[in-house]
C-alpha cells in the first residue's frame, strides 16, 4: 500500500517557514508586496484569488487587489501592469488567468517584468529554466519538486514520465525533473502507446486533465504517482486524473486529491513572492 504524500502538511510547513522569514525581514525594515489582478468575475478565479490574498495575509505579505471589470481593455490592463512594474513597493505581479477573450493573454504575460513574474509564466522565466539559469518557476511543478524532496523520494537516474504538455505544468515539470537528474519522457493525449510508457515510469506525474483516467494498468508496482488533476465527479466529489482506489495498493507513494498537489501551488507562489522581494534588495 502506498504512502500518501500529505500536500496539506508540506504546504503548511513551507508557509510556516516563509512566515518566519517574512517576520525577520520585517524586523529589518523590509516588507513584501504582491499585486493580484483579476479581470471579470469568473467564480473559480475569484476563489483562487481570494485564497492567494488569504495566504499573503497569513504569511505577512501585503497584497494589493485589482478587481477590474469584464469590459477592461487590453490597453488599460497593460497600463496598470506598466505602473506596477515601475512601482518599487510592489515585488510580485500576478494576473489571474483566464482573461476575457478580447485580451491577448500572451501579451499580458510578456508585459509583466521578469523580476516580478511570480507565476513564472514569462518567456524569459521559461527560457531561464530551460538553460538552468536562475528565474521564477511555475508554482505547481515547483510544488511537486518540494513534495518529492520533502518525502525523500530519490529522483536521480529514475525514469520520470510526465503526462501532459501544458506551458504551466507539463513542460516546466519535465524541465525540473531533468534538473533533478531524472530521465524524462513527456507524453500527451495523442501519445500512441501511453499505457506502456506510463508502465515504465518510476515516477509518474499525471496532468492530463481527464477525471480518473489513469488506472492500475498504467502503473508499475512500486512507482511514485503524482496526480495534478482536480475535477468534480458526477456525485460532486473531488477527484484527480488517477483512479486513486485502484492505484494506491500498487504504488509506493501517491498524492491524494484533494490534499496532494493542490495546496502546494499557493505555497510556492508565496515562496516566489519572498524571493522577488529579497532579489529586489540586492
Ligand atoms: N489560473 C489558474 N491557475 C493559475 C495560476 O497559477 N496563475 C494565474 N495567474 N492564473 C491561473
Amino acid at each position: 500500500m502506498a504512502i500518501r504524500i500529505d500536500g496539506k502538511q508540506i504546504s503548511t510547513d513551507i508557509k510556516e517557514e516563509l512566515k518566519a522569514e517574512v517576520a525577520a525581514l520585517k524586523a529589518a525594515g523590509k516588507s513584501c508586496c504582491l499585486a493580484v489582478i483579476q479581470v471579470g468575475n469568473d467564480p473559480a478565479s475569484s476563489v483562487y484569488v481570494n485564497n492567494k490574498k488569504k495566504a499573503c495575509a497569513y504569511i505577512g505579505i501585503e497584497s494589493l487587489a485589482y478587481e477590474l471589470g469584464e469590459e477592461t481593455t487590453e490597453a488599460e490592463l497593460l497600463e496598470l501592469i506598466d505602473k506596477l512594474n515601475r512601482d518599487g513597493k510592489v515585488h510580485g505581479i500576478l494576473c489571474q488567468l483566464p482573461l476575457p477573450p478580447h485580451i491577448d493573454e500572451d501579451k499580458i504575460i510578456q508585459a509583466i517584468s521578469p523580476k516580478k513574474d511570480v507565476d513564472g509564466f514569462h518567456p524569459q522565466s521559461v527560457g531561464a529554466l530551460t538553460i538552468g539559469q536562475p528565474g521564477f518557476v511555475s508554482c505547481t511543478p515547483a510544488g511537486i519538486i518540494q513534495l518529492l524532496r520533502r518525502s525523500k523520494i530519490e529522483t536521480e537516474g529514475k525514469h520520470c514520465v510526465v503526462v501532459g504538455r501544458s506551458n504551466i505544468v507539463g513542460k516546466p515539470m519535465a524541465l525540473l525533473m531533468l534538473r533533478e537528474n531524472a530521465t524524462v519522457t513527456i507524453c500527451h493525449s495523442r501519445t500512441k502507446n501511453l499505457k506502456e510508457i506510463c508502465r515504465s515510469a518510476d515516477i509518474l506525474i499525471v496532468a492530463i486533465g481527464k477525471p480518473r483516467y489513469i488506472g492500475a494498468d498504467y502503473v508499475k508496482e512500486g512507482a511514485v504517482v503524482i496526480d495534478v488533476g482536480i475535477h468534480r465527479d458526477e456525485n460532486n466529489k473531488l477527484c484527480g486524473d488517477v483512479k486513486f482506489d485502484e492505484v494506491e495498493p500498487l504504488a509506493s507513494y501517491i498524492t491524494p486529491v484533494p490534499g496532494g498537489v493542490g495546496p502546494m501551488t499557493i505555497a510556492m507562489l508565496m515562496h516566489n513572492c519572498v524571493e522577488a522581494m529579497k532579489d529586489s534588495c540586492l
